[in-house]
């Protein structure tokens, strides 16, 4: 029997059978790897990967690579594909080229780093090594991550994503010097490091500096017309006819005037998509992509301060609303105080000092959604703050009133 073609059985209404909207929805998930003629635009980009890892394909030392370039060029996706098509390249000629993956946002210590380049690189049935979560010091784990490489790799092409995220550059300077120290004998290692922050080298110390030679690609932003063409490429995300003649361009237009973030293009047209099944519509139109692109918006800001106290969001819908109500867009920390304490009061919450409240406005955690600055008042005065969203007002105070504890704001400075 196939699911939902039973007319004798009835249905609750309540549950859907029928993607109206989606063919493929997961093409626009942002974990999905387009295959090679799905990848818009990044040819020479690819072939400079290729050129600095090609020495592998003979089982010789690649180059290593820093790959800068904004959120959404497609530095993660252009290093694994190439890794990829490297390994099955190499294979060719009984090579073995492995890769290893580290996202340094997550694993942000050497240690942690250095366990899961071992544990991915590892097969405990050929090694007779195992990688225990917690146990081992850092030195060891690399003991047994120089084992593993050379009992079953020519080559590795460890890439660490996020690089800036790393607490030291520790990591590379034992990588890139691994070889050189003889702590491994037959294999190969090419690091390739990722990052947003084009002045990361800056902040290398001068030991790696010196040992961690390397070739730098940068990842310029998207224009619309590339945009528009991996959108195209990705059309059969939906069923035929579904997407009005203007949604692409319009998607693409607004991801475009946005650093050029094809992730950003991609998660509007999909929420657009959502959004037309929501409402029941048989078409995706140009007021979906509007609707979206606040969405897709929101989403983010949400991931951003998820998990933040209530008082830090009741301090950034102070914010958020002073920004609403005002002609400026930067307020000292007496101003944001006196909002932020109509608010607790309003809503019967706790209040925290102006103090504790300036030292939530300059905490790590608020760094993404506020800058603050310090000025002086003059000799002797001593300083003061001032502090500015660095995201849109509205989609602030959309997602925090959006808590069930701060909706009476909802109405308020729109
Ligand atoms: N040239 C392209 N062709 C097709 N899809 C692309 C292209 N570039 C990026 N994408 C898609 O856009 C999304 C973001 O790309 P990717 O993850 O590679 O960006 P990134 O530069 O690593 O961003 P971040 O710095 O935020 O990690 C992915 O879903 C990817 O599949
Ligand atoms: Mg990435």
């Amino acid at each position: 029997m196939t699911l939902g073609d039973d007319s004798e059985v009835e249905r609750d209404s309540l549950f859907r059978y029928e993607e109206p909207i989606f063919a493929r929805e997961e093409l626009l998930d942002i974990r999905h790897i387009p295959g090679p003629d799905r990848i818009v635009g990044r040819d020479t980009h690819m072939q400079r990967v290729a050129n600095a890892l090609n020495p592998a394909i003979f089982g010789r030392p690649p180059k290593h690579l820093l790959i800068y370039g904004k959120t959404g060029t497609g530095k993660s996706l252009v290093s694994r594909h190439v890794t990829q098509r490297l390994a099955t390249e190499a294979a060719k000629d009984s090579v073995i080229v492995r890769t290893a993956f580290v996202d340094c946002g997550e694993e942000n210590t050497e240690t942690s780093a250095v366990k899961t380049i071992a544990a991915q690189l590892n097969d405990p049935e050929e090694t007779g090594i195992t990688i225990p979560e917690r146990g081992l010091s850092t030195g060891d784990y690399y003991k047994r991550l120089w084992t593993i490489l050379d009992s079953r790799s020519d080559v590795v092409v460890i890439l660490l994503d996020e690089i800036d995220m790393l607490e030291d550059d520790e990591i590379l300077r034992k990588l890139s010097r691994a070889g050189e120290n003889s702590r491994i004998e037959r294999c190969s290692i090419g690091v390739i490091g990722i990052s947003n922050k084009i002045d990361y080298p800056d902040q290398l110390t001068e030991r790696v500096k010196s040992s961690f030679q390397h070739d730098e690609i940068v990842f310029k932003p998207y224009a619309a017309d590339q945009l528009s063409e991996i959108l195209n490429n990705r059309k059969d995300a939906f069923r035929e006819g579904i997407l009005g003649d203007d949604v692409i361009p319009l998607t693409s237009a607004l991801a475009a005037q946005e650093h050029g973030d094809a992730r950003k293009a991609i998660d509007i047209l999909r929420n657009a998509g959502r959004i037309a099944t929501e409402e029941e519509n048989p078409e995706v139109t140009v007021e979906h992509v509007r609707k979206a692109k606040e969405r897709t918006e929101a989403d983010r800001f949400n991931e951003i301060i998820a998990g933040t106290p209530v008082q830090g969001k009741a301090i950034l819908l102070a914010l958020a609303l002073l920004t609403l109500m005002s002609d400026e867009s930067e307020f000292s920390t007496k101003r944001v105080y006196d909002t932020y304490t109509t608010i607790v009061n309003e809503i019967g919450m706790d209040r925290l000092s102006e103090r504790r409240v300036n030292e939530i406005l300059q905490e790590q955690a608020f760094l993404n959604v506020i800058n603050s600055t310090r000025t002086s008042r003059g000799r002797g005065r001593g300083v003061y703050s001032k502090h500015r969203l660095l995201e849109d007002a509205t989609i602030v105070k959309k997602v925090i009133t959006s808590d069930d504890r701060f909706e009476v704001y909802e109405e308020i400075g729109v």
